[in-house]
């Protein structure tokens, strides 16, 4: 019997979006759609490139998580310097599963491209060239009435748009009328069917889509980079301290890291430490919590959200110091103890060993208060240098990915800036 896998990455990042920019709600996923629709019937790309293509239409913009880049998308004017083709091309070569197509997001506006010192072939080019219809096409018809839709595409016809797509695209919109479809939600339903019944992605691709994801938002700034990574990396360690088999090791990772996706509907301007205390008390309100449910909901395994649910509860009571009255699973104990610790140690990447009993101390004061049964908290104790130290290194390599995503992002969009300027 085919294994149920504990979530559907693709439900989690089309409910996500729809937390984004109103204006660019589910823009992912219609742009996926009409891609889905466009190469369901033509035999010119295999099963797996098709779903190949359709994530890179579902995830183009996952670059465009910074304010001023949601406003850039909805511009036509081909002279916009779009950086987030730039943070989306890093995000997808440095996490995604599929990194021998970053080149196509880098290239998904301006695909005609010369200047990039990152090649692309004919190949890439082209598919870098479908995205981009579906993109304009749906981008028109939010901002403009669908019947002026045909006149738009013989304007761009043979100058940004390959003649040839734009007939596939009559076409299939002739045979299966995607944009009433869409304009009436009724394109949801199919969506869910396809990737449903027609995608197959393994364990490791689908975590690798989330951290993807999950970077495209932590990576907004500095301060909140390391904020998931370090809550999931402490309950790794603390799961295989404690000796947990695959399975429960599986859903913790993925509480872990799915414990504040509703941090995307957050804004993300922090440019101090104090920025970003609100952002760890705005995270812990019950709007980003719903935010969160909203977007789990039937997207995950329930025994997940009900960890999350649990884990916060967990968190709440350590917070107002008031008794536990509910016997927490470890799984939920787990969660809750890296986001408590990931809290306090993300600001500093290198706590030095002095604090590990200051820090341990708070941590038995918030158990003895909260009268909690400590056995987990004992075998904690017992390996705590072990578990912070490599946590620290793990979180330090993600910093220098970090860093050097930084780094390239820069010189890229220096380069995005010399053409705009000089052409
Ligand atoms: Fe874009
Ligand atoms: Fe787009």
């Amino acid at each position: 019997m085919k294994k149920v896998p504990l979530i559907n990455v693709v439900d989690v990042i089309c409910h996500s979006f729809r937390h984004l920019d109103p204006r660019l709600i589910n823009h992912g996923e219609r742009v996926a759609y009409i891609l889905m629709k466009m190469l369901d019937d033509t035999k010119r790309y295999t099963n797996q490139e098709k779903q190949d293509i359709f994530m890179l239409g579902l995830l183009h913009d996952i670059g465009a998580y910074k304010e001023k880049e949601l406003d850039s998308i909805l511009s036509f004017d081909l002279n916009d310097s779009m950086e987030h083709s730039v943070f989306g091309y890093l995000l997808f070569k440095t996490f995604s599963p599929l990194p021998e197509y970053a080149d196509i997001i880098l290239y998904h506006h301006h695909c005609n491209a010369q200047y990039y010192p990152v090649p692309i072939s004919n190949y890439h080019r082209d598919i870098a060239k479908l995205i981009y219809l579906a993109d304009r096409i749906d981008i028109f018809c939010v901002l403009n009435n669908a019947k002026d839709l045909d006149s738009f595409l013989s304007k761009c016809c043979g100058t940004i748009f390959l003649p040839s797509d734009i007939r596939w695209f009559q076409e299939t919109e002739k045979k299966h009328r995607l944009l009433e479809k869409i304009d009436s939600l009724k394109y949801q339903e199919e969506l869910r069917t396809y990737t449903r019944n027609h995608f197959s992605l393994t364990e490791s691709q689908i975590h690798n889509y989330l951290m993807t994801f999950i970077f495209s938002v932590d990576f907004r700034n500095e301060y909140t980079a390391l904020h998931t990574n370090y809550a999931v990396q402490l309950s790794e360690h603390i799961s295989d301290t404690l000796r947990l088999d695959v399975n429960s090791r599986s859903i913790i990772q993925l509480a872990a890291l799915l414990h504040n996706i509703g941090k995307i509907s957050l804004p993300s301007r922090l440019s101090c430490a104090k920025d970003y205390d609100q952002y760890l008390t705005d995270l812990y309100r019950n709007s980003t919590l719903n935010v969160t449910r909203e977007i789990l909901e039937e997207a995950i395994d329930p025994q997940i959200i009900h960890i999350i649910d649990d884990s916060f509860l967990l968190l709440e009571c350590w917070s107002n110091n008031t008794p536990v009255t509910f016997k927490p699973a470890p799984a939920t104990e787990i969660v809750a103890l890296s986001y408590l610790m990931s809290n306090t140690l993300t600001q500093e990447l290198n706590v030095s060993r002095f604090y590990h009993p200051k820090l341990l101390s708070f941590l038995r004061q918030k158990y003895q208060t909260c009268k909690m049964d400590n056995s987990i908290l004992l075998t904690l104790e017992r390996h705590f240098d072990k578990i912070i130290e490599k946590t620290q290194n793990s979180c330090s390599s993600i910093y220098n990915i970090y860093q050097q995503m930084m780094d390239e992002e820069h010189s890229l969009n220096m380069i995005l800036l010399h053409y705009n300027n000089k052409y």
